[in-house]
């Protein structure tokens, strides 16, 4: 029986995607008539389209990100069309840095670049609504002009952990933050006419067996922390679409998980649209749909035949396919495709890189500032720049969430393009080391085929005293870059978060060197998430985090260094003094060597056979990232929210009024410094019955116009009681508690009764 369906599925499936729509069948899908075409589909064109069209040679049973070459080569997925019906495939493509699809085409001389833009951690850093939301209308541009229908983004998890390979594709620790950068980059990109896809809903806070893991947290952790981000996007943005995660939560795969989809997520936020799987996620195509998981990707045989036979057995019911059926034909309608619309293949690249530049300034986090070691006013002056990062910059992380873009600015390029001059021997030294590294990586790589897998880093080496003495001597400035690269499959090792023996050799040394010399040194921090700073900030006189800034993060950082731009990033994370000091630090597979095919473990038999790696407890609960340190009355090494300007910036007049159900507060921030610049407000609130709650959370920030020197600006905040209510266990619902509230904006509180 099971070879039969297939068998005829295939033949169907392949028919189906040649032959042009039944002219002559009056009943063709409309915006209208939804109704009428669920009830004309047979079982199988339904199973058909509730499964994608697969991947060739995949079974699911592999590592793997999405890649097709059905319609827009280099997409992650595609639909099936149902062409009688006149129903089209849609085109689903990654990723939240940026379109990624193939940039070259077979006997095609066009190419297909997009634009890589700053990755997520770097956009939330800038905490600048607005900015965000125009990054999201610039993907969306590019996803619209080459074809596609849906993005695979914002990826949303919280950065439960330093260690998660895909943090730099996530916004941050708090829940706040990034949701409300979620929400502002899904209005965006929807803003042109294409969907998104919020991912991945929920608990996806490690890579390490991520297919077979199961995340156990509090329901209070749940709504609080984890699920929060997708609460506060789906109800402001409205995403298309949402990723279900590969995860298990307390042993339910997300995918096939009725509380998770139908009584959360539609049930209790309303959400009307339509929730997808992650690629190959789950293990059963009847219980995605029964369970509210609508569309099934990339999609393969055996999900359709599981979804024929269960229902043909009574187990899927009538409702529940008809419910996704539904759902997905009100996704096509929506989409350019369906709507015949024209795309160009040629959207304004140009104009996006300039796009990617600014925005990527804007999440640069100046950390140090030693005497105002930054800017670097005179052009005049010779830099010494060390680091080998500096010549392979990161523009991006490893996986779906990569771009294929034309190119990257690395940080000599930029600083040359800024005008500085930089020291052509030592430049050499590394060039010449990038270049034997990579001859190196290319030949063991060679056929492998495993790009998106693995990212070549070059590792940094020695230079002896006598010739960094030279470079002393010869050059005004010394600039020494750091890289740290992770991504999807992998988490990073515990090792990663340290400093490396050649980098505190490198620091050392030409710390030293340069101080005794009167010069100073300055460290750029090109990583994907955090890092231990603790040990090494004193020998240094600045240090500045631009992240992975996209294909123009050299240039973004030399409108940093010269000065043209004052940076305003600020933390979407706490940089810990020492990993230990990370909330929950030993629940979680920090000491698992980085391998992607580690992602896909044993599916254990039974999930509780191996801590962090069959099953992961979140054993500090609310308590993530700041509000578990801050509780613990521990310091950070820099806290969340933290960032340095070359200006300075006054909190003024901070006030709080009580409306009937809900508080204003206003605050007005002034430029007490003489360089233009931009501040950031941030909301924070203590509540009542501190015993239950942190010492503080983010409640919600605006970020300031540039402010001219001596100039002010005043911001309101509109605080529904809703949003201080916090997650009662026995309840099983939110309450807000009665009591006295405190909020604070940087160095002022104020108090109020509610
Ligand atoms: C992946 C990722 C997901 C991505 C999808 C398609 O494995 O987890 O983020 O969108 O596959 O490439």
């Amino acid at each position: 029986m099971k070879k039969a369906i297939i068998a005829s599925l295939s033949v169907a499936c392949l028919a189906m995607g040649s032959c042009s729509g039944n002219k002559d069948n009056a009943l063709q899908l409309n915006k209208n008539n939804i109704d009428e075409i669920v009830n004309a589909m047979t079982l199988e064109e339904k199973s058909l389209l509730l499964v994608g069209i697969g991947m060739p040679g995949m079974s699911g049973t592999e590592t793997v990100v999405g890649e097709t070459d059905m319609i827009i080569p280099g997409a992650a997925g595609v639909t099936n069309a149902i062409p009688r019906l006149g129903i089209p495939s849609i085109v689903l493509a990654d990723g939240p840095a940026g379109l990624r699809i193939k940039p070259t085409r077979e006997n095609d001389s066009k190419t297909y670049y997009c634009t890589a833009f700053p990755v997520g951690v770097c956009l939330a850093a800038s905490w600048n609504k607005q900015l965000v939301e125009q990054t999201g209308e610039a993907i969306g541009n590019e996803v619209r002009e080459y074809g596609c229908d849906i993005l695979l983004a914002p990826g949303t998890n919280i950065q439960r952990n330093p260690l998660c390979g895909r943090n730099y594709e996530y916004y941050s620790e708090d829940p706040i933050l990034s949701g409300m950068t979620a929400a502002a980059y899904i209005k965006g990109v929807q803003k042109m006419g294409v969907g998104t896809s919020i991912k991945h809903f929920a608990l996806n806070n490690q890579e390490t067996n991520r297919s077979y893991m199961d995340s156990r947290a509090s329901e209070r952790a749940k709504r609080e922390i984890y699920y929060k981000p997708f609460e506060i996007a789906i109800k402001e943005a409205k995403p298309w679409t949402v990723m279900s995660s590969y995860n298990y939560i307390d042993g339910v795969y997300a995918s096939q998980n009725p509380t998770l989809l139908q009584d959360v997520l539609r049930g209790e936020w309303g959400y009307k649209g339509l929730v997808m799987t992650d690629w190959f996620g789950g293990d059963n195509g009847a219980a995605n749909i029964q369970s509210g998981n609508d569309l099934i990707m990339p999609g393969s045989d055996d999900r359709r035949v599981q979804i024929i036979e269960a229902y043909k057995k009574g187990e899927l019911s009538d409702e529940a396919l008809n419910a996704s059926v539904k759902r997905t034909l009100e996704l096509i309608v929506k989409c350019p495709t369906f709507n015949g619309y024209q795309y160009s293949n040629n959207p304004d690249l140009k104009a996006h890189a300039q796009i990617s530049r600014n925005n990527a300034c804007e999440g640069i986090v100046l950390l140090k500032n030693n005497d105002n070691t930054l800017p670097i006013t005179s052009k005049s002056k010779n830099i010494a720049l060390f680091g080998i990062t500096s010549y392979c910059y990161n523009s991006g992380g490893i996986g779906s969430g990569d771009v294929n873009e034309a190119y990257t600015v690395d940080l000599l390029e930029g600083m040359k393009n800024a005008g500085f001059n930089l020291d052509t021997k030592l430049a050499k030294k590394y060039q010449d080391s990038v270049k034997e590294q990579t001859e190196k990586y290319d030949k063991e790589h060679a056929g492998k085929n495993d790009a998106i897998f693995a990212k070549f880093t070059p590792k940094d080496f020695a230079i002896n005293g006598n010739e960094i003495e030279g470079y002393a001597l010869s050059n005004e400035l010394a600039i020494i870059t750091l890289g740290r690269m992770s991504g999807e499959f992998a988490d990073r090792h515990i090792s990663e978060f340290y400093l490396k023996e050649e980098e505190k050799n490198l620091i050392n040394q030409v710390s030293e060197t340069f101080h005794k010399n009167n010069k100073k040194v300055v460290v750029v921090l090109n990583i994907c998430g955090a890092m231990e700073t603790a040990s090494w900030r004193d020998k240094v006189d600045a240090i500045l985090v631009p992240w992975l800034g996209g294909q123009e993060g050299g240039n973004a950082v030399a409108d940093v260094l010269s000065g043209k731009v004052n940076p305003s990033g600020k933390l979407p994370m706490t940089f810990y003094k020492d990993y230990f000091d990370t909330p929950g630090a030993k629940n979680f597979p920090y000491d698992k060597i980085a391998d992607a095919k580690s992602m896909f473990g044993d599916k254990a038999v039974n999930r509780d056979s191996i801590e962090n790696y069959d099953y992961t407890i979140y054993s500090e609960d609310i308590f993530v990232g700041y509000r578990g340190l801050e509780k613990e009355g521990k310091e950070a090494a820099y806290p969340f929210g933290y960032g340095l300007s070359y200006t300075t910036f006054q909190i003024e007049d901070l006030k709080v009024e009580r409306k009937k159900t809900k508080v204003i507060i206003k605050v007005t921030i002034k430029n007490s410094g003489d360089f233009p610049g931009k501040e950031v407000a941030q909301l924070f609130v203590t509540s009542p019955h501190a015993e239950k709650h942190p010492l503080r959370e983010l409640l919600d920030y605006q970020k300031t116009d540039k402010l001219i020197a001596g100039q002010s600006q005043e911001l309101t905040f509109d605080i529904d009681f809703d949003r201080l209510s916090c997650w009662d266990e026995e309840l099983h619902s939110s309450t807000m508690d009665i009591g006295e509230y405190t909020f604070q904006v940087g160095d002022k509180k104020v108090k109020i009764k509610l």
